[in-house]
């Protein structure tokens, strides 16, 4: 991932350098004009077929707030937040992501990303009165993957519900945490964020230097977006926070009592790469959501990096649970400025999906030990075909 070549194994199994630029033989050019400062991701615009019934998902289910609705759109939040919405639910036809806001520090950071995103050739459009109800000026631009992305800074102030323990439920969502992008080139694209300003604080990647996924952060946590190596661009998912771990296990306990088990796509379980414990579920269209816990503090100017082998069968499951095909396989398509699905583009590199579970892959669970002493059952972390 970096220029350095001095990781240093630790006792947990990783390695850690200190982040250097991202070498890429085919680079986005960096605009010379500075990256606006963005503070953190904001919210996601989700376009769904059926609006009730994607509400009743994220509201009757999940819990989220209502700030407002109306025929169109539901604008939802989480518990801790005080603008306006972390998540736009908009009626569609075609089940996709329409936008990843991001939050900066002030107002001027809009004309910085106007000339930022122009310089680098991008389409680029800003509305005084925002793309939505509650956000005022903002931004929006197809960057060089094909990703729409926001940039605002003003917002509607709505209460922060952190007291109103009245309306907690069992498994409350506090925080919007962070987005998933797939894209062909996790290098190339990671190295665009880093010019965007993003710190990069986690990688996947193997002995001759495919990168499969990579971490960034702007706010001080593991990450606010992820590149994810697939077919893109799509959205590989959207996650929010909860306190505790055992507010994840109630969520699984409620959807088990709802007879809605099979929204639980893949954990509970405990994430190597960010150390956070995770749930993965998809919505009625398919969007994947995560809800996360308890990842560290990466605010540091010299916070490590911290870099897993992809064969290493606990970086994406600390416990050694396999992952499950679709979880590398199915994303949500992005659209483009004008509302149109963005075409998909093949990954070229490696898959990770093949060289941990494929017909050729293999993974281990201790450095150093021969794949092939695992118990069958465990070779190759989640074989296709020995599945029932
Ligand atoms: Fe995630």
């Amino acid at each position: 991932m970096s220029d350095t070549n001095d990781k240093t194994l630790t006792s947990s199994g990783f390695f850690v350098s200190q982040e250097a630029p991202i070498t890429t033989d085919n680079p986005v050019p960096t605009p010379t004009s500075p990256p606006p400062d963005i503070l953190r991701c904001a919210y996601v615009e989700l376009v769904v077929t059926d609006l009730k019934r994607s509400r009743d998902f994220y509201v009757d289910v999940l819990g989220l707030t209502v700030t407002e609705e109306d025929d169109r759109c539901v604008y939802l939040r989480s518990l801790e937040e005080f603008i306006h919405h972390n998540l736009v639910l908009r009626q569609g036809t075609t089940a996709a992501a329409a936008a990843f806001a991001f939050r900066v520090r002030s107002p001027q950071e809009l004309d910085r990303a106007v000339a930022f995103y122009t310089e680098a050739g991008c389409r680029v459009e800003r509305s005084a009165t925002g793309f939505t109800k509650g956000v005022g000026d903002s931004v929006r631009v197809t960057d060089p993957f094909g990703f729409p992305y926001e940039f605002f800074y003003d917002v509607e102030h709505v209460e922060r519900l952190a007291w109103r323990y009245d309306l907690y439920t069992p498994g409350a969502l506090v925080r919007l945490d962070h987005f998933n992008q797939v894209t062909p080139d996790v290098t190339r694209a990671t190295r665009f964020l880093q010019d965007l300003g993003f710190r990069v604080t986690e990688d996947i990647a193997d002995e001759e230097g495919t990168v499969y996924a990579a971490w960034m952060r702007r706010k001080a946590t593991v990450h606010d977006t992820a590149m994810t190596g697939g077919d893109g661009p799509r959205m590989h998912h959207v996650a929010f926070a909860t306190h505790e771990k055992h507010n994840i296990l109630a969520i699984c306990d409620k959807l088990g009592a709802l007879r809605m088990s099979d929204c639980i796509e893949r954990g509970p379980g405990r994430h190597g790469v960010s150390n956070a414990f995770y749930l993965y579920l998809r919505d009625p269209d398919g969007h994947r959501i995560e809800i996360y816990t308890q990842d560290y503090y990466t605010g540091d100017p010299d916070n490590p990096v911290v870099t897993w082998d992809v064969h290493d069968n606990q970086r994406r499951d600390w416990w050694g649970n396999p992952v499950v095909p679709s979880w590398y396989t199915d994303a949500s398509l992005v659209l483009d400025l004008d509302g149109r699905p963005q075409p998909v583009i093949e990954r070229v590199h490696n898959s990770e999906l093949d060289v941990t579970i494929g017909a050729d892959g293999f993974s281990y669970t201790k450095r150093g030990d021969d794949p092939a002493q695992l118990p069958s059952w465990k070779q190759g972390e989640y074989k296709l075909g020995h599945q029932l």
